[in-house]
C-alpha cells in the first residue's frame, strides 16, 4: 500500500518534473548489497540493479571507499589537464577488453554517439566515403538511448514521433538475419551497430550463428561491427562481454551502466588505433567525460568483476534462476530468455499483464519491471547469493500459482 508519505513524495516528481518514466509506485530510500528500503523502511529485494547499471551491488564497500578517497583528492578538472587516474583506467579497460583505446563519456548514449561519429570520421577518412554518404546499418527493435540521432533509428513509434526531423544515414534491418545486413550493405556502409542481446527490446536471444556470421560479412565488406554492451557488458550474462560467447572481436564496443559502479554514470567506446586516431583535438569531448572520480570507480569496479568472482556468479546463479523458473512449470510463463543474470520471462498476457505483475511483486518485496508490456525482466546485481534468488522464487513462484488457480 501506498501510504500518504509516498504519496506525497510522488505527487511531487510528478508536479514538478514531466511523467516520462511511469515509475511503479514506492519512494526508495536506501540500498545495500541487492536489498532496497523504501521510505517506511520496508525492504525489496531488487531484481531491477538500476537497468543492470548496479551489478556491483548498491553501496559496494571497495567503491565506496574509492568515491570518498578520490572525491575528497581530487574529483574533476576538466580534460583541459591530464590526472593520474585517467591514464591507469584506460590501460586497464583497453586490456581487459582486447581494443587500443578507450574513449571516455558519462552515459550510455553519449557513448553511442561517439561509435556513430568514430565510424563516420573512419568511413571518410579510411575507407574514402563520399562525404556526408555514410550509412550505419542497425537492427529493428534496437534500444541505443534517447538522443535526436539515437531515436532516429528506433522502432518504437514513442520514442521517435515528433522528436523530428530525424537524423539520416541509418538503415534498420531486422534483427538476428545476418543476410539482412548483407544486403543492406553498399560502398557508403561505415558499421553495423547492434546489440548481442536485446536488452530493451525484450531480452530477446539471436540465433548462435548471428554474431559469427555478422563478424565475416563485416570484414569481408570492409564495415567495422560495433557491439552495444551498455546493458549486456560487463558480466551480465555470464561473461565478461556478451560477444564473447559467440567467439569474435568486434571493431568497436560501447560500455557504460556497470562501469559507474551504481554510483555515477561512466561510459566509453572502445576501439582500434586506426578508428580512434581520428578523433583530434576539438572534435569530440565532454566536460564530464573521464574526470577523476569516474576513472578511479571505474577502474575498481572492472577489477572487483574479477577479483569477486561476479562474472562466475552471474553464469552460476543466472543458470539456477532460469532452470528454476522453467521448472515452475507455470502457465502464466510462455518463454524464459536471457544468459546470466539477465532474464526475460515472456508471461502469457491472457491471464496478467506485465505492470500488474510488476506491481503484484513489489507489494510482495521484488522490485523488477516489465519491458515490452509481456516481458518481466530480472536482472538482479551479480553479487546475488543462491539463498536469495531462492527467497526469490518462492514468492514468484506463490504469486503464479495464486494467479493462475
Ligand atoms: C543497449 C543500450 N544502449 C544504450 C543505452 C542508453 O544508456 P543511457 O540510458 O545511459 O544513455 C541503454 C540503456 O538502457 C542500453 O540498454
Amino acid at each position: 500500500m501506498v501510504d500518504d508519505i509516498q504519496k506525497n513524495l510522488i505527487k511531487k516528481e510528478l508536479i514538478f518534473g514531466p511523467d516520462n518514466y511511469k515509475p511503479l509506485p514506492v519512494v526508495l530510500s536506501k540500498a545495500k548489497g541487492v536489498w532496497a528500503w523504501d521510505v517506511n523502511d520496508k525492504k525489496y529485494l531488487d531484481m531491477m540493479s538500476g537497468y543492470s547499471a548496479v551489478s556491483h551491488g548498491h553501496a559496494h564497500p571497495k567503491l565506496l571507499k574509492v568515491f570518498h578517497e578520490q572525491s575528497s583528492k581530487l574529483s574533476l578538472t576538466s580534460r583541459a589537464f591530464y590526472t593520474d587516474t585517467l591514464g591507469p583506467y584506460l590501460e586497464t579497460i583497453t586490456k581487459l577488453s582486447n581494443f587500443d583505446m578507450a574513449l571516455p563519456m558519462n552515459s550510455g548514449a553519449e557513448a553511442v554517439e561517439t561509435s556513430i561519429k568514430a565510424s563516420r570520421r573512419w568511413a571518410y577518412r579510411t575507407k574514402n566515403v563520399e562525404s556526408n554518404k555514410a550509412e550505419i546499418i542497425v537492427a529493428d527493435g534496437n534500444f541505443h538511448g534517447r538522443t535526436t540521432t539515437i531515436i532516429s533509428f528506433s522502432s518504437d513509434s514513442n520514442s521517435k514521433d515528433d522528436f523530428g526531423p530525424h537524423t539520416p544515414g541509418f538503415v534498420s534491418v531486422e534483427y538476428g538475419s545476418s543476410e539482412a545486413i548483407e544486403k543492406a550493405i553498399n560502398k557508403n556502409t561505415a558499421a553495423v551497430l547492434i546489440e548481442p542481446i536485446q536488452g530493451e527490446g525484450g531480452i530477446i536471444v539471436p540465433p548462435e550463428n548471428y554474431l559469427p556470421k555478422v563478424r565475416e560479412i563485416c570484414t569481408e565488406h570492409n564495415v567495422l561491427m560495433i557491439m552495444d554492451e551498455i546493458q549486456s557488458g560487463l558480466g551480465r550474462t555470464g561473461k565478461m562481454f556478451a560477444f564473447q560467447h559467440s567467439n569474435i572481436q568486434p571493431d568497436g564496443l560501447i560500455l557504460g551502466k556497470a562501469l559507474g559502479g551504481g554510483f555515477m554514470p561512466v561510459s566509453c567506446f572502445l576501439s582500434s588505433k586506426e578508428v580512434m586516431h581520428w578523433m583530434n583535438p576539438g572534435s569530440h569531448g565532454s566536460t564530464f567525460g573521464g574526470n577523476p572520480l569516474a576513472a578511479a570507480i571505474a577502474k575498481r569496479s572492472l577489477e572487483l568483476l574479477e577479483e569477486e568472482n561476479l562474472i562466475e556468479n552471474s553464469r552460476v546463479m543466472g543458470d539456477f534462476f532460469k532452470e528454476s523458473l522453467i521448472n515452475m512449470n507455470s502457465p502464466i510463463i510462455k518463454e524464459v530468455r536471457g544468459k546470466g543474470l539477465w532474464l526475460g520471462v515472456e508471461i502469457d498476457p491472457k491471464l496478467i499483464s506485465g505492470k500488474e505483475l510488476s506491481e503484484i511483486f513489489l507489494k510482495e518485496g521484488i522490485l523488477c519491471k516489465e519491458t515490452h508490456e509481456t516481458t518481466i525482466r530480472f536482472a538482479p546485481p551479480l553479487v546475488i547469493k543462491k539463498e536469495e534468488i531462492e527467497w526469490a522464487l518462492k514468492i514468484i513462484k506463490k504469486v503464479f500459482i495464486k494467479i493462475s488457480s
